[in-house]
This record gives C-alpha cells, structure tokens and sequence, in this order.
C-alpha cells in the first residue's frame, strides 16, 4: 500500500507527518511513501532527502491525496481536504472526534478509515511507543521554557563571576502533567530553581526525580479524576490554592502554566493582580492559551507586556520545534505502522479485536466507531492478606503468601540440615559455613530492604567494599617481624602486589562509579 504525506495546510503549521529517517523504516515495513513536495520544507525536511530515503516527491495535494491508499496527517484535515481524500481511503492522525462532528461525518461519507492518533487509550502501556500526545506535549514544554529564558533579561542559573553575583532564576511550572514535566527537567537544566504544582499529589515524586521542590497546596483533597488525568476541585481547595499561587507569583520570576482538565476549559490559576504583584521583566508562559487560557491575561497566539511582564501565549509550540516535534511523531506514527502491518507485507489490517488499535479507530470502512469501549485493563493484583509470615519463606511461593504449614516445614528442613552438617562437617569448615549463612542473611536483608532503582550504585558500592579482600594481599607484603610471620616467596609477594594494584582500581572505582551514579538521583 502506499502511504501519503501532504503538506500541512493550517497556517502556521510547520511540522510534515513524517521525516526522511523513518520514510527508511516504513519502506521496510512493504509500504511505497509518496510526499507531496515541499512538505517538509518548514521542518528542514527537504525533498531531495525524502527522495534519498526511497520516497516518491508528488507535485500538488491533488494528486497526492487521490494517488494515497493510507494519509498520514498532523493537524485535523479541512474540508477541503477531505474532499481530496479517495474513497474508501485510510487517514491518520489528529482528528478529535468529539470536537468534530462534522468532519467526522464528512470522513464518514467518504467510506474511510480514520485512526484518530488522539484517541490512543493512553492508559495502555503498550500504547505509549505510539502516544502523540505525550511527545508532542513534552516538545512543547520544553519550548515554553526556552521562549520563557528568550523573554526574560538573565541568566537561569546563578553565577559568581568578577563583575558580581547573580542569582539563579526562579521557575514555578503550574500543573506537572507531560508538558508541565518536560518544563521542569528543562528549566532545572538550565540551572533555575523550580518549583510545581499540580492537583495530583501522586506527581510530586516525579517534580523532585527531574529537580523541582513540589510545593503543596494547604487543603485536603484528592486532585485525580483517574487516568491520569484532574478533576474539577471543590472551591474551598481552588480558594487556598489562589492564595499559594499568589505566594509564589510574587517571589518567582517565570512561572510556565500547562494546567488542564480534559473536556474543560482551562482552569483559571493566574489573576491580572498576580501577574501585577510580579517583578518587572517576569515572564508568564501559557501553554493552556489555545484552551482560553490559565492566565486572565494570556492573549492567545500573542506575547503581551502586561504590568512589565511578558505573557506568552503561544499556540504553536510545536512547529517553533519543527524537525524536532515532526521526527517524534513520525516516529509515533511508524510504531503504529508496525501495530497494523505485523506481517510486514506494506497492508494494513485494522484489527478491531486489538484494544489499542480499537481505541484509536474512530471510523471503520464509513461507519463511525467513536466512542470505543473502555479497554480491558489488567486487573490489579490481589494485596495479599496481611499474615505474620517470615520473610525468607515466603519467597518460595512466587509471591502468594505462604501458609503457615508450608513455613514451618521449610524452618524444620532447614534446622535439620543445620544439624545434619554440625554433626559430619569438619571443624575449620563450620567456621566458614557460619560466616557464609550470616552473609547470605545479611546480603538478602539488605538488597531486599532496598528500591530496585538503586540496586545498581548498591551492586557498585558492594563491589567496592569487596575489595577488602586487598587486606590478604597487604599482610603478604607487610614485613615478617610484625607478624611474627616467615617471609613469603619472592612469587607470593609478587601476587600480591599485582592482588593490591586491581583491588585498588575496584576500590576506587567502585566508590567513584556509585558517587556518579547517586548524585543521579540527588539531583
Ligand atoms: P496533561 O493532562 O498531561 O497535564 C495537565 C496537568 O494539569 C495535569 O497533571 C493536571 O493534574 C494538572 N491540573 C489540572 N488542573 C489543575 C489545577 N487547577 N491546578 C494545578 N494543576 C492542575 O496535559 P499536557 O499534555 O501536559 O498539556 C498541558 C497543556 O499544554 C494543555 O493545555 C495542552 O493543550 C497544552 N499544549 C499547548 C501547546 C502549545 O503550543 N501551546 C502544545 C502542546 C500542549
């Protein structure tokens, strides 16, 4: 089948649905691409490199369109557009369904098969190689933050230099979703000091794994509309909440806001007289600015002076990164190419039994399919019942909890052996056996007592410790008298010098790599 990529048509739209990197890839898959030329034009996408790749360069959307078996698109088609798709024809990419009825209907007539890549069930893991809005999002918050330091007169981090001090920039990121998380890594990147909020408590681990403080707000409620995603809260939370945001709005200098609740218009976090009580030369960036605005006086589209701080409310995040935000979703749209064409034979097979697929197809050969059913996710694991269990034991169930016979049993085995070796064993091994079983004790408690994510600097640190191994070598080479010892063969010492010089390299690396490895996380 041939898959066709048309230049995007909506003003201001720079990003092409694909790039000449993953073209390479699709025609692997047995598709033909064709690309409509100068599509990629706004996103350093030439024709020559799309041609290079093994794409065919048709002149004119005409022609293109109607020569397509498969559109991949960015922005919702126009009418217009429609219009030029053949019939029975398949078309992915942005359409949100519920906002376009019409368009919907006008897909529908045409006989096509639309994948709206917006109705992706997120939730699904599996789901997440090809989620357009998480990379298109996180391309987006990253941009904020750079037109944020482009607008603002300093430096984001602090310096001591011959002609003074500067202080380091403070940020403060409003809603901590994917974009407000790709704003945080990126404003702490550049060295500020971040600070986020968001109504999911659940996100505060993840402000502080990428450099921000989460700062709360002082009200009890629970922020999660589940999914992922908020809900409206109560007016009690939203009064609290304006007064901490006003707070901050006078100690920050740049303040990002990426707040959103689907379906809803944006919530309003940011009053005139917030933005009025911010240093001259502040910066607001609202990303929520196409969906009315976190800000009272984001202008959508714009970057206003108001009150001597700049409000950002850019709705084309994205094409300012063009390349960069086109090869995610490129790339997002290839994953999805391999979901349909498991057999890699260049044809699409819509399989509606495939939840992730199901969610995403919103009209089937013309009939509208939108909503999907919810998908069936996995049910979580029973928690298993509270019983004083011993520890060790309870490994040998793979992960039930063990009865208390089957724990008793497993002591008895052990004790007997126990005895079983005190009585044969001879004496010096005894003394080694105890030392062994200790460590095995001791070893299990502590890499169990332990996150996972840091079982790699632990493995680095425990090598490093295990260097003290470096002892035997050192009362080798210490001299005789001290020890009351004879001199060791000239060989011995040799040994031991060379056992010295690689335990040191262990020792020393060991604690150097573990060093790195934590400060990764101290961030
Ligand atoms: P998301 O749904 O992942 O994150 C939104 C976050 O806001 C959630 O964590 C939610 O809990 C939080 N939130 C909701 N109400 C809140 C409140 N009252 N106070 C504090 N936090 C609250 O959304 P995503 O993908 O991160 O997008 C963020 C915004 O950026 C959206 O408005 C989206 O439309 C916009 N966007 C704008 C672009 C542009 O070019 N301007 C480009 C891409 C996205």
């Amino acid at each position: 089948m041939r898959i066709g990529i048309p230049a995007e048509t909506n003003a201001g739209e720079k990003r092409v649905a694909t790039v000449p990197e993953v073209v390479e890839k699709l025609i692997k898959l047995g598709f033909t691409v064709a690309v409509q030329s100068g599509a990629g034009d706004a996103a350093n996408c030439s024709d020559e490199a799309y041609r290079s790749a093994g794409a065919e360069i048709i002149d004119g959307a005409s022609k293109l369109w109607a020569e397509s078996d498969i559109v991949f698109k960015v922005a919702v088609p126009t009418r217009a557009e429609v219009e030029l798709m053949r019939e029975g024809g398949i078309l992915i990419g942005f359409i949100w369904p519920a906002q376009n009825p019409e368009l919907m209907q006008q897909l529908a007539a045409k006989k096509a098969t639309v994948l709206a890549i917006d109705a992706l069930p997120r939730q699904l893991s599996r789901a997440q190689k090809m989620d357009a809005l998480t990379s298109q999002a996180g391309v987006a918050g990253y941009r904020a933050v750079i037109e944020a330091a482009n607008a603002f007169g300093r430096f984001f981090n602090g310096q001591i230099t011959a002609a003074g001090k500067v202080p380091p920039a403070k940020v403060f990121i409003a809603g901590a979703g994917v974009a407000g998380l790709a704003a945080i890594g990126t404003a702490a990147g550049l060295g500020a000091i971040v600070r986020a909020n968001d109504t999911r408590a659940e996100v505060a681990d993840q402000v502080k794994s990428l450099g921000g403080e989460f700062v709360k707000v002082e009200y009890e409620e629970e922020g999660s509309g589940g999914g992922g995603y908020a809900k409206v809260m109560s007016e009690g939370f939203q009064q609290a909440q304006r007064e901490m945001y006003a707070k901050q709005a006078r100690e920050v200098d740049i303040i990002v806001t990426t707040a959103l609740i689907p379906g809803k218009p944006a919530p309003r976090l940011i009053t005139a007289e917030m933005v009025q009580s911010m240093k001259p030369g502040s910066v607001i960036v609202d990303m929520a600015a196409e969906r009315g605005g976190n800000c009272e006086l984001t202008v959508p589209g714009e970057a206003v002076v108001k009150h001597g701080v700049t409000i950002i409310g850019y709705t084309d995040l994205n094409s300012r990164l063009a390349k960069q935000s086109s090869t995610l979703y490129g790339t997002n749209l290839f994953r999805l190419a391999e979901e349909l064409c498991k057999a890699k034979d260049g044809i699409i097979d819509v399989n509606m039994e495939d939840d992730a697929i199901r969610g995403l197809t919103v009209i089937k050969d013309g009939e509208i399919t939108w909503p999907a059913p919810a998908p069936k996710m996995p049910a979580p694991a029973a928690k298993p019942a509270a019983k004083p269990v011993a520890a060790p034991a309870a490994h040998g169930s793979a992960g039930a909890p063990a009865s208390a016979g089957k724990v008793v049993a497993f002591f008895t085995a052990v004790a007997l052996l126990f005895l079983l070796i005190g009585a044969y064993a001879p004496v010096a091994f005894l003394g080694h056996f105890t030392v062994f079983v200790l460590a095995c004790f001791v070893g299990y408690m502590v890499v169990w007592n332990v996150t996972p994510a840091l079982h790699t600097p632990l493995m680095s640190v425990t090598n490093a410790i295990s260097s003290i191994i470096a002892i035997g070598a050192l009362v080798q080479i210490a001299p005789p008298t001290m020890l009351g010892l004879t001199r060791p063969e000239g060989w011995i010492l040799g040994l031991a010098v060379v056992a010295i010089a690689l335990t040191a390299v262990n020792m020393f690396g060991g604690f150097a790599v573990t060093k790195r490895m934590l400060s990764m996380f101290r961030k």
